[in-house]
């Protein structure tokens, strides 16, 4: 009957953002989602079941005993029926059963039997929201794997003004939808992009390497992610937390980071090379710590080795269809040298940026410029989440 149709449950809590639910119903409608609704008993003080049951053509759950279910064991049917089990809004009381285990109506006996992923956006008082209890519930639930989508800040029914407005529904109905699969231009897409240094053993506790912190490479991972991508990270060493939801293949020097692109990338449909990789290496790491004084030589004169050049290998066998993104650090000349690497290395786009003026490496944001065989855009300064985004409209756009 609903067989080619995801469902979402829609648990309703009573709380005076309920109002909005009805909204929240509307739009995942549109996106082609059928929504069943279970309410708390406080949330039909607020909004009516029979505004959901004409909203939504479907029965509306409120007791765990009503008669009127066409399941009498109602808490498992609903459970099992759903693809995605959305609390919206979710009072602090609900939010601390839930997190707790407490099964005291239908809503929070239907959310324990429920395996299908939970999303819970909570709605409360600022000194509510911000108790410790419900800061450590909703902690516990989102280690219990549940997403949260936090309460916007605001003017709160109540005269307050702080955090606990229920968040914004365009962006509650953009989550769920991307926690069921079904939006984001991205989607369908995936991505491999590198991030951070590598280091280059000199000896075992000595290395060569560089300042990039890693944090454009996991925006970008990030962003892609939020776009519904596909998203495998090979990154150096770095002290950024991986993003959610992102596949993260750990290396150390430039050889290990080829191999990990070399298998990855046949089969993604866009790189991004974001990584500081070492263009030289020691030509071969001591086996032990060189001591001064006994190994001086070996210490004064360190011979290199050309490292591989992962980007200008995947741009030369770049398969068609496949969009590869480069980036360009430079301290004078930086769009004619960004252009030199677009021919050598093969690349539909070279991110250019201009170090040296406490810009690009290590920092929050950064300038740069975009150019492609056609021309380059000039990006000015953002945040590098909000960069991220730029460079990925971008990206998409080349792929046609
Ligand atoms: O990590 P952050 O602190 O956020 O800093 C971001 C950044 C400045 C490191 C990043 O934006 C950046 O510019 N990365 C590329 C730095 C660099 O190595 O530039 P390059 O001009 O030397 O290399 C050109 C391109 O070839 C890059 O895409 C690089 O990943 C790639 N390359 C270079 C050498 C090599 N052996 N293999 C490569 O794949």
């Amino acid at each position: 009957m609903h067989s080619d149709k995801k469902t979402v449950l829609l648990g309703v809590t009573g709380g005076i953002a309920a109002y909005k639910s009805c909204e929240i119903v509307r739009g995942l409608q549109k996106a082609g989602v059928r929504v069943k609704v279970v309410m708390t008993e406080n949330a039909t003080k607020f909004v009516t079941p029979l505004t959901f049951r004409a909203l939504t053509h479907e029965e509306v759950a409120v007791g765990m005993f009503d008669d009127a279910p066409s399941d009498p064991i109602h808490h498992i049917s609903l459970a099992e029926e759903a693809d995605l089990f959305l609390i919206a809004p979710a009072t602090v009381n609900v939010i601390a059963k839930i997190a707790n285990g407490i099964c005291d109506d239908l809503l929070t006996t239907t959310a324990c039997a429920c395996t299908a992923p939970l999303v819970v956006c909570p709605a409360a008082n600022v000194h509510m929201y911000e108790s410790p209890a419900n800061q450590r519930n909703m902690g516990l639930l989102a280690l219990h794997g549940a997403k949260i989508i936090e309460a916007d800040a605001g003017y709160l029914a109540c005269g307050d003004i702080g955090k606990g407005r229920l968040a914004d529904v365009d962006e509650i109905v953009r989550q769920t939808l991307l926690e069921l699969g079904l939006t984001g231009d991205m989607r369908s897409t995936s991505v491999l992009i590198t991030a951070g240094p590598t280091i280059e053993p000199i000896d075992p506790v000595r290395y060569i390497t560089n300042f990039s912190s890693g944090k454009t490479g996991y925006a970008l991972a990030k962003a892609a992610h939020e776009r519904g991508a596909d998203v495998t990270i090979v990154s150096g060493p770095v002290a950024v937390e991986a993003p959610e939801g992102v596949h993260v293949i750990p290396v150390r020097t430039a050889r290990e980071m080829r191999d990990a692109v070399a298998e990855a990338f046949p089969a993604c449909d866009i790189g991004i090379f974001a990584a500081a990789v070492a263009d030289l290496r020691p030509k071969g790491e001591a086996d032990h710590k060189l001591k001064k004084g006994i190994d001086d030589a070996a210490l004064q004169t360190i011979e290199l080795a050309q490292n591989p050049d992962i980007l200008a290998e995947m741009g030369a066998h770049k398969q068609e269809g496949q969009v590869v993104v480069g980036f360009a650090a430079e301290t004078n000349d930086v769009i004619a040298n960004a252009r030199k690497k677009l021919l050598a290395k093969h690349a539909d786009m070279i991110i250019a940026n201009h170090v040296g003026r406490g810009l690009a490496f290590g920092t929050e944001g950064n300038e740069i410029w975009m150019v492609t065989p056609d021309g380059e855009e000039h990006v000015p300064y953002m945040l590098k989440p909000e960069l991220a985004h730029v460079i990925l409209d971008k990206t998409i756009e080349l792929m046609g």
